[in-house]
């Protein structure tokens, strides 16, 4: 039998399978290490069966699985080249932040080229935000800013008016609608990771200023602005 492949069924098989190498690749170089080095656990996937029933727009969320530490250096590097000298006027939150892995990598970047921003971390979870607050502490040495709050509901102007935040798809379209219209004052730079509803954004106003396309949803970011004084 051919095939888009140009073999038969054992050639089909061999691509199956060098897909599967290359995820367990990617698992190693972009979770476990991250964890490794640091002595802490944000790999361990909680799913939605196991959070507390009683949050409200659990129906709308995804699982809690952390991200691929090179999309968030992708996403560092971007704001930080597109920013340059007003990078620091910049809060910075994960919105569903999970085990905290955003937050602290991004701590370690900033800290590692002397830069200072106010980084935040807010999840529905009040399980998984004590385990951010607990991560957080252990690499980073003091208290993080973590919240426990449903993102529909979060005050937004606590950050000041200027933020980038970090989306890895945390929620439908139900949620990231009224999420943007909360931050519609502010001048925001998106990381969105895995980003199934970038037409939200971009109906939304928002300029797409990077992307990264890589070979598996974990491994696609897009980052995006909007300016409330220039929003179309
Ligand atoms: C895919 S995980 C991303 C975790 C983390 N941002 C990371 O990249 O490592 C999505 C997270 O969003 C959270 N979440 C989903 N809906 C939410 C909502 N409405 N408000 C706050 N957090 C939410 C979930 O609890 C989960 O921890």
């Amino acid at each position: 039998m051919g095939s888009i492949f140009g073999g038969g069924p054992s050639t089909i098989l061999k691509y199956v399978r060098q897909k599967s190498l290359r995820l367990i690749y990617a698992n190693v170089k972009e979770r476990i290490l991250f964890d490794a080095v640091n002595g802490i656990d944000t790999i361990t996937q909680v799913q939605k069966g196991a959070f507390s029933s009683r949050i409200n727009n659990l129906a709308h969320g995804v699982h809690y699985s952390s991200s691929w530490t090179s999309e968030i250096v992708f996403g560092f590097e971007i704001c930080r080249n597109k920013l340059g000298p007003d990078f620091e006027k910049y809060a910075f939150i994960d919105i569903g932040c999970g085990r905290g892995k955003v937050a602290i990598k991004w701590k370690q970047m900033l800290r590692k080229r002397r830069l200072e921003q106010n980084v935040y971390g807010m999840d529905y979870y009040d399980y998984l935000i004590e385990q951010a607050k607990y991560n957080y502490r252990k690499v980073i040495g003091k208290d993080g800013a973590f919240f426990c709050a449903d993102a529909t509901e979060f005050d937004y102007s606590i950050l000041g008016g200027h933020v980038i935040v970090y989306l890895y798809h945390p929620f439908d379209e139900t949620i990231l609608r009224p999420v943007l219209a909360k931050l519609q004052n502010q001048s925001v730079i998106a990381i969105y990771n895995n980003p199934v509803h970038e037409d939200v954004l971009l109906s939304a106003g928002y300029k797409l200023v990077a992307e990264k396309r890589g070979f598996h949803p974990q491994a696609q970011t897009v980052v995006l602005e909007r300016n409330p004084k220039n929003p179309q």
